[in-house]
């Protein structure tokens, strides 16, 4: 699963609108994930605010990242690994995929074409995928 130069810019660049918008993107994504499965909720043991601050940190650092995934993966591989830990569950990265797609949607509003829903998803695959190997070895 890998990423065309053209989807990565558009990721990036799509990413330069959500980040003004960091902290009510993270609470409409965590809203939405637990909407869509709230078994996943309680593994959350950290605050909201806490969480959803670190993971638009992590995400800016996956994103601006994706050029150079190469460099990236050492630190998705023990982000997928410490995942595992905190009793996260393949299934889970389902719902994450669709929480995050949801959130560009409600930020980007018509800037969420299919291009950018398209180049969105192949990053999130390769993020996931990465992750998931580590913890699970490959599927
Ligand atoms: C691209 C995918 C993901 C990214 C970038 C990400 C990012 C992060 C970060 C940065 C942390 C902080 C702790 C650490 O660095 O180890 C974290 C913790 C956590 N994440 Fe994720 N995550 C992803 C996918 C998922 C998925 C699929 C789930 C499951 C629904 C999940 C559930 C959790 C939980 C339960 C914690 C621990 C919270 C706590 O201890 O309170 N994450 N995540």
């Amino acid at each position: 699963m890998s990423l065309t130069v053209q989807q990565t810019t558009i990721v990036q660049s799509s990413f330069r609108s959500v980040l003004p918008m960091s902290s009510s993107a993270g609470e409409l994504f965590y809203k939405r994930l637990f909407e869509i499965d709230p078994a996943i909720a309680p593994l959350f043991k950290r605050g909201m605010k806490e969480q959803s601050e670190q993971f638009m940190r992590v995400l800016a650092l996956a994103v601006g990242g994706l050029s150079s995934i190469s460099t990236l993966a050492p630190m998705v591989k023990q982000l997928g690994v410490r995942h595992a830990g905190y009793g996260v569950k393949p299934e889970h990265y389902d719902a994450f995929r669709r929480a995050l797609l949801w959130m560009l949607a409600a930020i980007l509003q018509d800037a969420y074409t299919e291009e950018v829903r398209e180049a969105w998803s192949t990053a999130y695959s390769m993020i996931a995928g990465i992750m998931k190997e580590a913890a699970w070895g490959a599927p």
